[in-house]
């Protein structure tokens, strides 16, 4: 490390050290040079379009901005050479010569994909998560980017909202831990580093709790539940070191997120202590109009003086907060505090030391989709996949067998990337076909299409917004089922490859029925008929109401949409090359009338029996059991694992102490294999409603066949705390109950007392 990166790492170190608040020298003389008009220059984040954009507006005029000093960052820009020319465009060719941030989203790897970021949650396994953040970083800054727009971590408990995909689910413990490992993973321990990038964690706050699971749609919620449910996760990427936050579209309290005070100023910035700097989302602060907070000028006024700092795409900051301040509806303070927090970032990335750091042209080629790196993407991938069902140890395949591969979605390598993979290339990813090829070379391996992904081509349109996902068949829904159960009856077993396209999740792709489509239903159920044995390899962004299918006697492997290495990594785990370890990380419904549905509800006054029978004045329905088709923490193994022996090393504790829980996991089955030790807690008595049981603890243990290991998980003080209606974080005296096992349906539990 030379001695000026020793500094900046110094001076960046106190700069986020909890209580600090010394300014940077360098940022302090560049303001003092710099105008009013420089100043929200800083503050203007625009596309120049070209990639795949996510709103109506595309920012125009870009190249003659940057040299105004109009511009304080860019997106959708990448290459090194490419980058190059706009980072001298602001270096050399304005006023001040500022270097600009060149953002991302880089949400599930850069080029190397790896599986949506709700199926790389279903993992468990952080330090995976970490590293494959940290390939991303590599990939993305060998490319010029330095900025990323992750990690995504809303809270999401309803399958509806296609975004459900983007995030780690519902829960908030686990959901804070992915969103530290992801954090660590982008900006590593040195933020000048030429292989690392900022992170933006969003959206602030509260974006996947849109009503009725409808994209940009509304939320209200009591302060008590954002805090216990769904604050966790920003904050715990805060406390990693984020550097910086995104607001959200929707409104929170009345108040749209991007010019809301409380959440950006007096939460965010007072009580949490956060010291980076805040974006938009897009075009989110012009958005402000349409919720109905006035004009163009009143909102950006509104949102600066909210502690919004920079305006990502929507140019309200730059074309009316002048106009603001003369007619002093924003100080030169708000400004200059606001231009000071971007230019932080920049000092921090390394890029007034060196504006070009990250513009190495030699790069691209040694660091992005590497060897290396793909075989990372195919290990994320497998240990995603999660066991839904396996009717008679159906899975693992022998390699030697004839088998029928059949699905609209075995052979479509359009979606393999997943959604929200603008920057993937479709046209590398590994087929499910290719994938078996690969892996079972001695197999014999018929394919055929057998439905579409839907039959309906006003929805396809819909879906097809980025390419064709769902390809309509020239030949009839008719012909292609018999083709298939043709293929199905001249094999030794079938493996149907169904669920969703690619886009039928993700921004603005929310459903109100989120079952199988009746084309690929129908399919099902003839290959079924066959008396063949089959394996349904099940694809999707978010849950599926499935009932009847999960009925049939088949196996299920939920691969959710799992990037570039999709085939692959499938034909390993449908082989038995690797043994799914994989574990929901939201509960799957029934039906799209429970939800929200989440294991960590409140018991109510009257709840419903354990046994899910119906009984009336209880809270239960008159048509459908309560309980989830598939519970949070829910996945099989090709072996199995026994629970016995728990215990805890106290019976009682004090405030301020911790216990320690033991249990002895064995594995009883045949094969070797990886099992998510989880711990859920239940306060038994509590000043507000607790949930009848939180995850407070897991380890993902590997056990060889036979082997057995006791496993302890300790509970800190902080983990027996909530925050109570005064909004204070505390621990009360009482009973908790301890539950240990494979998912929340966990039932060995102990008791004990907090004094
Ligand atoms: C999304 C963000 C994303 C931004 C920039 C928006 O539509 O909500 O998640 O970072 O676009 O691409």
């Amino acid at each position: 490390m030379s001695t000026k990166k020793i500094v900046i790492a110094l001076v960046v170190l106190s700069f986020w050290g909890a209580n600090a608040q010394q300014r940077i020298p360098e940022v302090e003389t560049l303001l003092q040079k710099m105008t009013i008009e420089e100043k929200i220059g800083q503050l203007n984040l625009l596309t120049p379009g070209g990639g795949v954009t996510t709103g109506e507006v595309v920012s125009k005029n870009v190249e003659a901005k940057i040299k105004a000093g109009q511009v304080g960052g860019l997106f959708g820009v990448a290459g090194p050479d490419k980058v190059r020319v706009a980072q001298e465009l602001a270096v050399k060719e304005s006023r001040l010569g500022i270097p600009l941030l060149i953002g991302s989203d880089v949400i599930h790897g850069y080029k190397t994909t790896y599986p949506i970021p709700l199926g790389l949650s279903a993992s468990w396994d952080m330090e995976l998560v970490q590293q494959a953040a940290q390939m991303a970083a590599k990939e993305a800054t060998a490319d010029g980017i330095n900025w990323n727009f992750s990690p995504m971590v809303d809270i999401a408990r309803d399958p509806r909202w296609g975004r459900i995909a983007e995030g780690a689910g519902e829960d908030p413990y686990l959901g804070s831990k992915i969103a530290e490992a992801m954090v660590k993973g982008y900006q590593g321990n040195d933020l000048a580093a030429a292989h690392t990038m900022l992170a933006c964690v969003k959206h602030f706050a509260l974006y996947g709790a849109a009503e009725a699971g409808r994209d940009y749609h509304s939320v209200d919620m009591s302060k008590v539940k954002m805090f216990n449910q769904y604050l966790p996760p920003y904050k715990a990427a805060l406390d990693a070191g984020a550097a910086s936050f995104m607001t959200s579209f929707n409104d929170v309290d009345g108040i749209p997120a991007t010019g809301n005070k409380w959440l950006l100023t007096d939460l965010l910035r007072d009580q949490w202590g956060f010291k980076g700097f805040v974006v938009s989302d897009y075009t989110s602060l012009n958005e402000m109009i349409a919720h109905g907070l006035g004009d163009l000028q009143a909102v950006s006024a509104l949102a600066l003086k909210a502690g919004l700092d920079m305006d990502m795409v929507g140019e309200g900051f730059l074309t009316t907060l002048k106009k603001s301040l003369d007619e002093g509806k924003v100080t030169e303070e708000e400004i200059t505090s606001a231009c000071r927090r971007v230019l932080e970032a920049k000092y921090i990335s390394g890029l007034f030391e060196d504006p070009y750091r990250y513009l190495d042209s030699k790069r691209p080629e040694k660091d992005i989709l590497t060897k290396e790196n793909r075989a990372l993407a195919r290990k994320l991938a497998a240990h995603s996949f999660v066991l839904l069902k396996n009717e008679n140890q159906l899975l693992p395949l022998q390699k030697n067998k004839k088998i029928a591969l059949i699905g609209p979605l075995a052979d479509s390598r359009n979606n393999m990337l997943g959604t929200w993979a603008p920057t993937g290339d479709v046209s590398l990813a590994v087929t499910i076909l290719e994938g078996f090829k690969n892996v079972a070379p001695n197999a014999t391996i018929q394919y055929a299409k057998g439905a579409n992904v839907s039959d309906d081509p006003e929805f396809a349109k819909k879906v097809n917004v980025f390419g064709p996902r769902i390809e309509i068949d020239r030949r009839s829904p008719e012909v292609m089922v018999e083709e298939a159960v043709a293929l199905a009856k001249n094999s030794d077993v079938v493996v149907a490859v169904v669920g969703e396209a690619t886009e039928m999740t993700g921004e603005a792709a929310s459903r109100t029925d989120i079952s199988i489509p009746d084309s690929q239903k129908k399919l099902i159920q003839a290959l079924v008929s066959t008396g063949k044995p089959v394996a349904l390899v099940l694809m999707s962004g978010r849950p599926l109401t499935f009932p009847e299918e999960f009925e049939l006697p088949v196996a299920i492997l939920q691969v959710w949409h799992p990037g570039v290495e999709a085939g692959n990594a499938i034909a390993d785990v449908v082989f038995g090359d690797y043994n799914p370890s994989g574990k929901l990380t939201v509960t799957w419904p029934r039906n799209v009338g429970q939800i929200p549905i989440y294991y960590s509800t409140k018991n109510t006054g009257r709840p419903a029996p354990e046994s899910d029978e119906f009984q009336k004045f209880r809270s239960n329905y008159l048509d459908s059991p309560n309980s989830p088709l598939l519970p949070f923490g829910y996945g099989l193994s090709y072996t199995q694992f026994a629970y016995s022996d728990f215990k805890l090393d106290k019976q009682s504790i004090g405030q301020g102490e911790s216990i320690s829980a033991t249990v002895t996991v064995a594995n009883t089955g045949n094969f070797d294999g990886e099992e998510v030790v989880q711990l859920y807690l239940k306060d038994m008595v509590r000043s507000i409603t607790p949930p009848k049981r939180e995850l407070k603890g897991f380890q993902k243990v590997f056990l060889k066949k036979g082997e057995k290991k006791e496993i302890t998980i300790t509970l800190s003080p902080d983990d027996l705390k909530f925050y109570n209606s005064q909004l204070e974080f505390v621990s009360e005296s009482g009973e908790f109950e301890v539950f240990v096992g494979t998912n929340s349906d966990a039932q060995l539990s102990q008791t004990f007392i907090l004094k």
